[in-house]
């Protein structure tokens, strides 16, 4: 009997997690419709945790894992003090965002999503709330003429057509009504019982809605607001993924009245896409696997955000992944209709890294031949098999994409089983001449001759 129950509630879980909810509002599936058929966008997180170079926020808040590394000398408080003093240093003399939207734009992305505020409550925008922002006068920034952060950034990307996402964290553990100062904080939840207090928590809640107004007020078309801290929601709203975090979960509800903003914001920004991410239901619009590929074809829109080295801020010396490794990613997730956010964390002078430029570019390479194939495509039977990928477009093509290994010498023969069409004519992208093909079934063995040794990462065959 326990264990059926134990299966029951696992299996209710499971439902839960999986549940999406499409929006009603027309206005809201249209451009969901135009942001699934972008396919390739970039996430940038960039605050005053890139000083240092350290992990985004993380580091104050006091729960222990060891992907939070924290200074072990320094006492808890002086650590906060520290990190928090951080705004008094953060100085992007480099700062170009037309540059950032160039290396994105070249790459192939057409969306970009940008940390407007992070959980330690540093604002990148000009908000009237606090003066804990970019534009405050103890910022040395604030004297530059591109000090309004956010509004660079979107306005740069926006004049390169990208589709626009501003990034901001329900959480905000520099506000005195999410982490009041009169108690600990031990974790990453609000550090008081908003059932005892519960102006205070409203307070929160106003000074959210009223942070979110300004970004959709002051700043331009947004098409996306992607809300992250899914720990910040109502309890009858956590479901087994919030359980896998390990935070504790606080006895009262952190409600920060999601109805009422999704009104303000589409008001302001008709037929905005709400990702209230984790929280399932009306306002996650779309669904955020975070630095993984789905086994599968999910039925609902999704997106992966994966970092391009292993943190999502700037640290010196991350690991990058290489650009073979980037565009097999960025081919599985199209394979099973998902959109690739990937993440960079620019340096505290303002410009990317030497490693980002190089991947953004080789990306971009692979892209200038293949991009037919991922824009605007969906998901095909049979998806993926082995190292082959398939996607289709709305004239009927048929792409197979073979990923190569890393470095590895080109095949002479090619099979590719189980085609979803009788193919009548098959091109290899980027090459030329016509390519030596035999079928039985719905099996091609194809022939590659040495003029396709130039090509990388993956080859593309068009099916028609
Ligand atoms: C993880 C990180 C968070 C980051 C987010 C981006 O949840 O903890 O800091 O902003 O990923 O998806």
């Amino acid at each position: 009997m326990r264990k059926v129950t134990i299966l029951f509630l696992l299996l209710c879980n499971f439902a839960i997690a999986q549940t999406y909810t499409a929006p009603a509002d027309e206005k809201v599936r249209a451009k969901l419709s135009q942001w699934g058929d972008k396919k390739f966008g970039l996430f940038m997180h960039w605050g005053i945790y890139s000083v240092p170079g350290i992990v985004e926020s993380w580091s104050i808040n006091s729960e222990d894992a060891d992907w939070i590394p924290r200074d072990s000398t320094v006492n808890y408080d002086e650590y906060k003090k520290w990190y928090f003093n951080l705004n008094k240093q953060f100085n992007p003399v480099k700062f170009n965002p037309d540059q950032w939207a160039a290396y994105a734009k070249q790459a192939g992305m057409q969306y970009v999503v940008f940390t407007t505020k992070h959980h330690d409550g540093f604002a990148m925008f000009d908000t009237k709330q606090s003066d804990y922002k970019i534009t405050a006068k103890e910022v040395p920034f604030s004297t530059n003429a591109k000090a309004n952060i956010t509004k660079e950034v979107f306005e740069a990307f926006r004049k390169k057509d990208f589709m626009i996402g501003a990034y901001f964290s329900k959480p905000d553990w520099h506000n005195e009504n999410y982490w009041w100062p009169r108690y600990a904080t031990p974790d990453r939840n609000n550090n008081y019982d908003i059932r005892l207090h519960p102006q205070r928590w409203r307070d929160f809640k106003d000074f959210t809605h009223k942070q979110l107004a300004e970004l959709m007020t002051d700043y331009g078309n947004i098409d996306i607001l992607w809300l992250d801290g899914g720990w910040v929601r109502p309890k009858a709203t956590v479901n087994a993924e919030v359980l896998s975090w390990g935070a504790p979960i606080p006895a009262w509800d952190q409600d920060i009245d999601m109805p009422s903003i999704a009104k303000m914001a589409r008001a302001k920004q008709p037929g905005l896409i709400m990702v209230d991410r984790t929280v399932h239901g009306e306002y996650e619009n779309y669904q955020t696997p975070e630095q993984k590929v789905p086994e599968k074809p999910l039925d609902y829109p999704w997106e992966t955000c994966m970092t391009m080295g292993e943190a999502w801020g700037y640290v010196p010396n991350d690991k990058y992944k290489t650009v073979n490794k980037l565009v097999h990613l960025l081919v599985d997730v199209v394979a099973k209709g998902g959109n690739f956010l990937l993440n960079v964390g620019p340096k505290p002078d303002g410009t990317f890294p030497d490693a980002v430029i190089d991947r953004l570019a080789g990306i971009g390479k692979w892209m200038d031949v293949n991009k037919e194939a991922i824009y605007a495509s969906k998901p095909i039977a049979p998806y993926k098999q082995d190292n082959v990928c398939y996607t289709t477009t709305k004239d009927g093509s048929v792409y197979a994409i073979y990923l190569l290994e890393e470095n590895a010498s080109l095949p002479l023969k090619i099979n590719l089983k189980g085609l979803p069409k009788t193919a009548k004519t098959i091109n290899l992208l980027g090459v030329k001449e016509k390519l030596k093909w035999t079928q039985l079934n719905n099996n091609v063995t194809i022939h590659l001759s040495a003029s396709t040794k130039k090509l990388q990462h993956a080859l593309v065959f068009k099916i028609n």
